[in-house]
């Protein structure tokens, strides 16, 4: 497999009027061709920072990022961003969103029907197709969502970033569209770079789950491979020993070697003796921690 995503080395300092902040350091990472990749850590430990500097945004401090072997030096068309906040011109259907961005990359070498013609394709890979002329408020957040993929995926990316791109929906709506998204990645064969404070949805859609320290100064602490056969079936999944262990070795990394700052303050000004006292495997059990305090 081509490696497609390199981090090498790389740290990020912020100067703040308080100082330097290092967000993130020694930062080293190589996804493959056609790889979904999930960034997992504690809110605030640099999962955003990371995906920013491979989509261009920002750059880093020190260190390289290349993609496809050429130097990440800012945005560019071979790298497709969604955000939590879906970003949708409000003022333009949907439609129009999608042809604005295949405009802008494929503009100069096709015709409108052609760009025309690659805007429904995305919007009806992702079932949008009927909600085409529709503007944003006309639609739910779910729908937005999916429109900000079809924008991401119809300028053929290639690779698709994406910030939490569920995270503002219910849990319903979110189910949903991680099993679209399983379908679109499984025709597409894009390379998938997604932060999450997930864990269900990490297991669930990555090839490999890359999981931080807590910062400042965070780092990659572990990555672990998500060896379950495609395609997934969530509801098969619940109760696949494979699943669980994986799911299992997150929520410790998550939980209890890099517990939340917060949270380990939390505990240390309760009960220490009766802390002491509970076995931690208890405790995990009895809250099973599927999501990181956010
Ligand atoms: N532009 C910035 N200037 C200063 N500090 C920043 C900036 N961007 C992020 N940070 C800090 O870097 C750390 C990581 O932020 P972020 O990547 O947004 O975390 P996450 O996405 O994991 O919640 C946080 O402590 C945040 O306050
Ligand atoms: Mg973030």
């Amino acid at each position: 497999m081509k490696k497609f995503v390199r981090v090498e080395n790389v740290g990020q300092t912020f100067h703040t009027r308080k100082g330097a902040f290092v967000a993130l350091r020694d930062i080293d990472l190589t996804v493959e061709q056609g790889e979904f990749i999930t960034l997992i850590g504690h809110s605030g430990c640099g999962k955003s920072t990371l995906l920013n500097l491979i989509a261009g945004l920002t750059r880093p401090t020190s260190g390289v990022l290349l993609c496809a072997e050429r130097e990440i030096t800012g945005p560019g068309p071979d790298r497709a961003v969604v955000f939590q906040n879906h970003s949708l011109l409000p003022w333009l259907t949907c439609f129009q969103n999608v042809y604005l961005a295949v405009e802008r990359v494929f503009g100069g070498k096709e015709k409108r029907p052609q760009l025309a013609e690659r805007s429904q394709a995305a919007l009806d890979l992702v079932g949008l197709l009927p909600a085409q002329n529709k503007l944003p408020r006309e639609i739910s957040g779910g729908m937005k969502q999916r429109v900000g993929i079809a924008r991401a995926l119809a300028i053929e990316p290639g690779v698709l970033l994406m910030d939490e791109p569920f995270g503002a929906l219910d849990a319903l709506t979110r189910a949903h569209l991680q099993d679209e998204l399983l379908k679109i990645v499984a025709k597409t064969h894009t390379t998938t770079i997604m932060v999450t404070h997930d864990v269900d949805e990490a297991v669930l859609l990555s090839d490999r789950i890359v999981m931080l320290t807590n910062g400042p100064a965070a780092t990659i602490g572990d990555i672990l491979s998500v060896p379950l056969a495609r395609p997934r079936d969530r509801v098969r999944l619940a109760n696949d020993a494979t699943y669980l262990a994986c799911r299992a070795s997150v929520v410790d990394f998550l939980h209890r070697r890099h517990g939340n700052p917060e949270r380990a303050q939390a505990a240390a000004q309760a009960n220490a003796q009766t802390l002491r006292e509970v076995d931690p495997a208890v405790l995990d059990a009895a809250s099973p921690a599927t999501r990181v305090a956010a």
